[in-house]
């Protein structure tokens, strides 16, 4: 496992572990990049296929759905098609198991993710979710949650059973469009989950980013606010970010980085 790294690497891995090891309240926040090991892409990745020519952040918002509810319908049951069959990879694994873990010590995990896909809970980790949920509906109107078969996670559970129906479904108490129960961008986000995020991003002794590019606020802001309440801050990414807060940077692959952090924790 340290093996596939290099030497730089390790030293850097080893002085993770080492601070994370004598601290007791550590808030982790993953994006995108923890599924990207599963096949999912991420959201800065160029769409492929039939949705080649759109980007998500023309089609994740509001008025995108106002303007044309079938065309944001599609892709998010296009989406929901793609991530059915999808599986944890040893960076969500990784988690679950330091979270497990960590109920026999005095350590205190809070793991909040932007990822609507359910690959934290699949794993075994307690995660709450700052953008909603890709498997649950919600009237655009009235907000009444919905539940259909046809855009529920047991319709894509099978290869076989793949059903994305495109039509759009109204609510049958107003006759409002049925919308994904996802944050897009310009929405708020849930008050409960932002505030357990908030809380303890501003009361953690370090904090770890994931998988995220660092762009997209408020969530961006969390790191801040550890580092302005004395945290540290350790960053996992192959790639650079606009995050300056970063007092640890582990350039590598979450799903090869998590585990041999954990394994130098002496956790696995
Ligand atoms: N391990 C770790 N990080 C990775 C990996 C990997 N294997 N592969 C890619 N990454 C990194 C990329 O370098 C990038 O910085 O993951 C990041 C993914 O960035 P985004 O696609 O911007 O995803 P995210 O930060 O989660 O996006 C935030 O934006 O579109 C909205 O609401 C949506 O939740 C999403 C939010």
């Amino acid at each position: 496992m340290l093996a596939e790294l290099s030497s730089a690497l390790i030293v850097e891995v080893e002085r993770a572990a080492e601070l994370l090891k004598a601290k007791q309240r550590i808030c982790l926040l993953t994006g995108a990049g923890i599924s990207a090991e599963s096949g999912i892409p991420t959201f800065r990745d160029k769409q492929t296929g039939l949705w080649e020519n759109y980007r998500a952040e023309d089609l994740a918002t509001p008025d995108a759905f106002a303007r044309d509810p079938k065309l944001v319908w599609s892709w998010y049951q296009w989406r929901r098609q793609l991530v059915a069959s999808k599986k944890p990879n040893p960076a969500h694994t990784a988690l679950a198991q330091w979270q497990y873990h960590s109920q026999s010590t005095n350590q205190q995990l809070t793991l909040i993710t932007q990822n609507v896909d359910d690959l934290h809970e699949q794993a075994g980790s307690t995660v709450t979710h700052l953008h909603g949920n890709l498997w649950r509906n919600r009237c655009s109107r009235c907000e009444t949650p919905y539940q259909n078969q046809n855009s529920s996670k047991s319709a894509y559970d099978s290869e076989d059973s793949i059903d994305f129906d495109e039509a759009l479904i109204t609510c049958q108490h107003c006759d409002g469009y049925i919308r994904p129960d996802i944050v897009w961008f310009g929405e708020s986000l849930p008050a409960q989950a932002w505030q357990i995020a908030e809380d303890a991003a501003a009361d953690c002794e370090v904090f770890i980013s994931i998988g995220t590019s660092s762009l997209v606020y408020p969530a961006a802001g969390l790191a801040q606010s550890a580092k302005h309440n004395g945290a540290k801050i350790i960053e996992i990414n192959p790639y650079p970010t606009p995050n300056t807060l970063v007092d640890i940077t582990l350039a590598a692959k979450a799903g090869v980085i998590l585990p041999a952090l954990i394994k130098t924790m002496g956790i696995l």
